[in-house]
């Protein structure tokens, strides 16, 4: 079992396959010319497997893949094969402009349920978020999944001034068809134009909802980061992930590997442990991650709190969101 200091046990690993991806949502890249990491220094297939094995071997039993956009990897359907082999509950998240390519493999691999990032329904928003014009392919491979029983969660990046207007929309969706909606607080990273004016929080998210519709809370799950609710005869719900007003860190089960192989205990970690040269070396990796674990800080990477109004986002010493793979 792999536990930190605070006795929380370790079980769920989030491996980025990539730090490429075919969109550039400017909440998530740097604004500066960002280079992708060469193929050489990014995990190799049968290193994943390997360090997913040992990880496994010390009581990982969720895996969910991620990026930048895990599916712009050009083997990441033989890796979808290969880990779903693992005894793990495989999972992935993707921003869906390529799943109807990717349909059938996670049909077979067992992936039945995944989240797809859309922050907006609006054509020319996404085109001004992300700067690529795949709103449609998006929202069509939406359609495709739902059509083929897949559970499919939205998440949503909720940003103060830009899509704040879009959560009522996002709900009314949730009346005709079975999409589980995630509203997430805007969280700063490196480079990604971030200020506390642009966090929308859970209780004014829940105000606006509350306006319209009267909501139930539903019964989360044990490590769920969401706060589940849903309008009572929608068929799908919708949930809220409050990282910055309302942390979830007591509960946290995960770790991460970024797409270079260092692991990261939380999210907003400053420290990393290298593992994909330790293994290159031939070094047995299994106390690295024990020791990497256990000085895990007791929430939000030991780098701000719940004050987020009083956070300078240039304080945080961490990577950007497209290398540490959310
Ligand atoms: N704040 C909140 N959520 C973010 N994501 C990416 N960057 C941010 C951010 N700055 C989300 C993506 C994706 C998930 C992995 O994390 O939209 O759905
Ligand atoms: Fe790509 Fe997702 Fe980052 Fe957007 S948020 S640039 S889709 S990895």
């Amino acid at each position: 079992m792999i536990v930190d200091k605070f006795n929380r046990v370790h079980n769920y690993l989030r491996i980025s396959l990539t730090d490429n991806c075919n969109l550039r949502c400017f909440y998530c890249m740097p604004e500066e010319e960002y280079e992708f990491t060469p193929v050489s220094k990014l995990m190799q297939k049968d290193e994943i497997e390997t360090l997913s094995k040992i990880f496994v071997g010390l009581g990982v039993n969720k895996i969910r893949l991620t990026g930048g956009e895990p599916l712009v990897r050009k083997d990441a359907g033989e890796i979808i094969r290969s880990l779903s082999k693992l005894p793990v509950k495989l999972t992935i998240t993707t921003n869906g402009s390529r799943l109807h390519e990717f349909v059938d493999i996670l049909d077979e691999s067992g992936v039945h349920s995944l989240n797809i990032s859309l922050d907006t329904l609006q054509p020319e928003k996404f085109q001004l978020i992300t700067r690529r014009n795949q709103f449609e392919k998006v929202y069509e491979n939406i359609q495709l999944l739902l059509k083929r029983s897949f559970h499919v969660k939205v998440n949503m990046v909720v940003m103060k001034g830009l899509n704040d207007g879009e959560l009522i929309d996002f709900v009314e969706w949730t009346k005709h068809q079975p999409v589980h909606v995630r509203f997430i607080e805007f969280m700063p990273f490196t480079g990604n134009r971030w200020t506390s004016n642009k966090v929308f929080t859970m209780q004014q998210m829940l105000d606006v909802i509350r306006e319209k519709y009267e909501v139930t809370r539903l019964q989360d799950e044990k490590h769920d980061t969401s706060k589940g609710y849903m309008v009572p005869g929608h068929q799908g719900t919708f949930a809220i992930i409050s990282t910055m007003s309302a942390n979830f860190c007591g509960d946290c089960n995960r770790m991460r590997l970024t797409a270079d192989g260092k692991l990261k205990n939380c999210l907003f970690a400053e420290k990393e442990t290298d593992l994909l040269s330790a293994l290159r070396r031939g070094e047995d990796i299994v106390p690295l991650i024990h020791q990497n674990i256990r000085s895990k800080a007791k929430e939000l990477g030991g780098q701000f709190n719940t004050d987020f109004e009083h956070l300078h986002p240039e304080d945080i010493h961490n990577r950007s969101m497209i290398t540490i793979g959310g």
